[in-house]
């Protein structure tokens, strides 16, 4: 009898603790489904330093990647996602579509976790104000990627006796010594979104910081058919003529591959283009060199990659949810995610005693140019104009890329149409 007892409270408290256990265990641990596009072998590695910090907290991580730079994909399957019902806890969404989704009121409000981690003091104000709607974060913010620069083999430019550019006069040079070689001169793939990386750098070295502002980003009419878009125009279909005949739907890690093997001399990309070259083991300055594209050296693309939370029922998975925000922002991720990403961390003050040469100059163009006024958004990665404009001038851009006999003239009305796009 008495042993029964003892038993049976020990059973009993046996039982307790492991209620105990179970709520504890459910209050903490959650599932966090995110959405993202990093699916090249850079972007694969910096994605799982972010797994691995969610897990590290005891959280697990549901993968949600859809294939396809620049992520429209990834932009389409999320959308029907939403639409029924299905959103995942977070989702690679960035610029103003973050305005966009939060106006559909379907994202979630992660200020007290923005506060505990004093996100207002720690990040610039260009980038906070972007992560907050109507004042309220609801969006982490992960990196800043450069996207105006020129990647090249220096070995193959040896080789051809070429020199790496700085203006569009020697980038010309520089390709016909290539060409002439029997290099690639550049290594492009022909995706909309890649064609329109290389026409914002060329608008910007052609044309210059206010001709971009004017009409890239504030869409001015006037601008936009102004004598100075024929020359960048003129000056963007040349590029092409040193791509090769491959090009056309050809993946940009494909493309940065044919830079690393030395089948091509160049690549105008943003530095996501720097990981890949990372995770190929090669090393910065002496496989590869980053530079500023042509006429650019003095201003700075940026593009900032955020996740935004979207609202959620389970509280396990809000709370898996709200560390994930916490540990992106934390300076221990920012470096690891970075190092492997090819950005530089976008949280101010960091220590980058382990970044190499390229991230160093990004890290002091961003903060000069943003004195000088020359640090403008990436119009190819969703950083300037709501997303119905982007995507109309994007394709109107593609399809002078892709038809030669379309004049300058007619794409110029093109865009300038495009544009109005709302
Ligand atoms: C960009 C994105 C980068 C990079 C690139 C290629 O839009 O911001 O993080 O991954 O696409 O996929």
């Amino acid at each position: 009898m008495k042993k029964m007892e003892k038993t049976t409270r020990f059973a009993r408290n046996l039982l307790a603790v492991a209620a105990g256990l179970t709520v504890a265990g459910l209050a903490q641990a959650g599932e966090v489904e995110v959405l993202h596009w990093w699916t090249s072998g850079g972007e694969a590695k910096a994605a799982s330093a972010l797994k691995a910090t969610l897990q590290a907290k005891g959280h697990s991580w549901k993968d949600f990647a859809v294939a396809g730079g620049g992520g429209d994909s990834a932009m389409t399957v999320l959308k029907s996602r939403v639409v029924s019902g299905n959103a995942p806890a977070a989702a690679q969404i960035k610029g103003p579509s973050l305005q966009e989704w939060a106006a559909e009121g379907v994202l979630a409000n992660i200020d007290d976790v923005a506060k505990a981690e004093k996100w207002d003091s720690v990040l610039p104000p260009v980038v906070a104000n972007v992560m907050k709607y109507k004042g309220n974060y609801i969006a982490a913010p992960v990196n800043v990627h450069r996207v105006n620069w020129l990647w090249a083999n220096p070995e193959v430019f040896k080789k051809a006796g070429a020199k790496v550019p700085t203006t569009w006069d020697e980038f010309f040079v520089s390709a016909e010594a290539l060409k002439k070689a029997g290099i690639i001169p550049v290594a492009h793939g022909g995706q909309p979104w890649q064609d329109f990386t290389t026409f914002e750098s060329v608008a910007l070295g052609v044309g210059g910081t206010d001709f971009y502002k004017k009409a890239l980003v504030q869409l001015d009419q006037a601008t936009l058919k102004s004598a100075t878009m024929d020359k960048v125009l003129e000056t963007f279909r040349k590029v092409k003529g040193y791509t090769d005949k491959n090009a056309p739907g050809r993946d940009w890690n494909l493309a940065t591959a044919m830079v690393i093997k030395g089948e091509a001399g160049m690549q105008l990309m943003g530095d996501w283009a720097k990981g890949e070259f990372i995770a190929a083991g090669k090393v910065p300055g002496k496989d590869f060199t980053c530079a500023a594209a042509p006429g650019t050296a003095k201003a700075f693309t940026f593009n900032v990659d955020s996740f935004a939370m979207f609202k959620l029922k389970n509280e396990a998975n809000v709370k898996a949810q709200k560390d994930l925000a916490a540990a992106i922002m934390s300076t221990d991720f920012q470096e690891v995610f970075n190092l492997n990403k090819g950005s530089i961390p976008v949280r101010l003050n960091m220590d980058l005693a382990k970044f190499d040469d390229c991230a160093k100059l990004s890290s002091k163009d961003f903060v000069d140019t943003a004195k000088s006024a020359s640090l403008v958004p990436s119009v190819a990665h969703g950083m300037a104009v709501p997303s119905a404009a982007a995507g109309a001038i994007q394709d109107a851009v593609s399809q002078f890329w892709n038809s030669d006999k379309m004049s300058v003239a007619d794409a110029k009305a093109k865009i300038a149409s495009a544009a109005m796009t709302k």
